[in-house]
């Protein structure tokens, strides 16, 4: 049985208000919340950012520390910020500040198994994403925020609810339920709408709010946006083993592979196994 005992003494909130299961989420990290308003600009001011870091001595070694490890593959190391942000550029400085404060606002919930694979499919198709951009020629820096944030709501509820989230995980699992139908009967919302709500909150474009509102809908159209390709990575972690819950009936990598246009396609080529071991190998530097 699902834990029922987070919606007896709740409500659903009227339009417009927090979803009351988001009510009270612990807060982001302050200096990433600052940091992301900065970054949002459209010229933001280099020195600032460095600066701002560079204030937070705890935060700035762990962003290195992170910018250095596999995750990244960078080609050469960087030793201090000023240098990543000369050497990387502000966009994958961007990319790996939200990592790290992604990580610290998730860590606490790490303990529990089930929701460490929770977040470990979450860089699963951020790194999935950055691949499947250069294969369509989309921005993969964008593209990898893009795929690590598609799931903040699911993140948001596992936080907030530990218990709870890793008990419906574990029924979901074990008489295949639907994930997101489950997360409603549970919490009002399932985690596109949880994270549609965040996202409206924080300082980034209209274009990821659509790719965490919609990124489990099947397309309607031809076009290939942001939000099919991040569809396409969430599809492929989950083909090659990164799912939150097993499937039944898991897709199949070849299966995902038709997700993309014909010219997106022939310039994809990856292996599967090869795939696999390269994300395997790069997620698990998180610890
Ligand atoms: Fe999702």
């Amino acid at each position: 049985m699902i834990d029922t005992e987070v919606r007896r003494s709740q409500r659903k909130p009227p339009t417009n208000t927090a979803p009351w299961a988001l009510d009270k989420l612990p807060p982001f990290p302050m200096v990433a919340s600052r940091l992301m308003q900065l970054l949002a600009k459209e010229d933001p001011d280099i020195s600032e950012v460095g600066r701002m870091i560079s204030a937070e001595p705890v935060f700035a070694t762990r962003v290195l520390q992170m910018a250095n490890s596999p995750l990244f593959a960078l080609t050469a190391q960087v030793k201090t910020l000023s240098h990543a942000i000369v050497v990387l550029g502000l966009a994958r400085v961007k990319s790996i500040t939200v990592t790290r404060a992604l990580g610290d606002f998730v860590a606490p919930a790490l303990s529990v198994r089930s929701l460490r694979v929770c977040w470990q499919n979450s860089l699963a198709g951020a790194l999935l994403a950055e691949k499947l951009a250069r294969a369509c020629k989309m921005d993969a820096d964008v593209a990898y925020v893009a795929g690590l944030l598609r799931d903040i709501g699911r993140l948001a509820l596992l936080v907030k609810y530990p218990d709870s989230y890793a008990n419906l995980l574990a029924v979901s699992g074990e008489h295949a339920f639907d994930l997101l139908s489950t997360e409603r009967e549970l919490f009002d919302v399932d985690h596109c709408q949880a994270g549609e709500w965040l996202m409206g909150r924080m300082p980034f474009p209209p274009e990821l709010t659509e790719v965490v509102a919609h990124h489990h809908d099947t397309p309607t159209d031809n076009t290939f946006r942001m939000v099919h390709l991040i569809r396409t990575a969430d599809r492929m972690a989950d083909a090659l083993g990164f799912a939150v819950v097993a499937q039944a009936d898991p897709l199949q990598f070849g299966q995902v592979l038709q997700d993309l246009p014909e010219a997106a396609l022939a310039r994809f080529h990856y292996e599967e196994e090869d795939l696999k071991a390269e994300i395997d190998m790069r997620i698990q530097t998180w610890g």
